[in-house]
């Protein structure tokens, strides 16, 4: 029994591409990632989901007039796609209360610090600034407080001298894809024995 996944995104895609590949490498993963969903046309994710024959969508939030709007759209195609998890992985919007609610539980996302440290858009260049020695990342569980909720998985990266924000969140990003897999796999395999 696999649990159908969606992601959304806004870029690159390098965690969507980390859960593709575990979802492939392993029978017995409990997820299968049916949907990629993009606020952005030319997310590179949307180009890796094609490669491995995964349904792409597009909702442009531009076209909306409220957020409610945009995140009714997402909402209408979770469920037209029969969706059990939502993965945010580098989606660049934050939700609505509304729809966050909706998906209580079963919805998770990926941050480059160790929450509850650095929440934000600036974790990576904050944690250096504030001259910590230990950062990393946290899948959590998404609450509508923005880069709260219950932690999953978290994996600590060394921050040395020589460092700089590239070469930090380079450290980060091999961590994420090992923290993001284990944490998607966590929460399906706890849904899975509770249904
Ligand atoms: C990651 O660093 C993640 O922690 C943050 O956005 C970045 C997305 O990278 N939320 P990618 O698109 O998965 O490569």
């Amino acid at each position: 029994m696999k649990l159908k996944t969606a992601v959304l995104i806004s870029g690159n895609g390098g965690n969507l591409q980390a859960l593709i590949n575990a979802a492939n490498a392993d029978n017995n993963y409990p997820a299968e990632i049916s949907l990629v969903i993009s606020n952005k046309l030319d997310a590179y994710g949307l180009v890796r989901a094609e490669k491995s024959n995964i349904r792409t969508s597009i909702i442009d939030h531009k076209r909306f007039k409220t957020r409610d709007g945009f995140d009714h759209e997402i909402h209408s195609q979770l469920i037209q796609n029969k969706i059990d998890v939502v993965c945010l992985a580098g989606f660049m919007r934050i939700l609505t209360p509304d729809f966050v609610i909706k998906w209580h539980g079963r919805m998770i996302n990926i941050h480059p610090s160790l929450l509850p440290s650095f929440r934000g858009g600036n974790a990576v260049r904050d944690a250096l600034d504030y001259g910590v020695k230990i950062t990393g990342c946290t899948v959590h569980q998404v609450i509508p407080e923005v880069d709260s909720g219950k932690i999953l998985v978290q994996r600590s990266v060394e921050i040395s001298e020589n460092d700089t924000v590239d070469s930090v969140a380079d450290k980060i990003h091999i961590q994420e894809h090992i923290a993001y897999p284990e944490a998607l796999k966590k929460l399906c395999s706890h849904i899975l024995a509770n249904r």
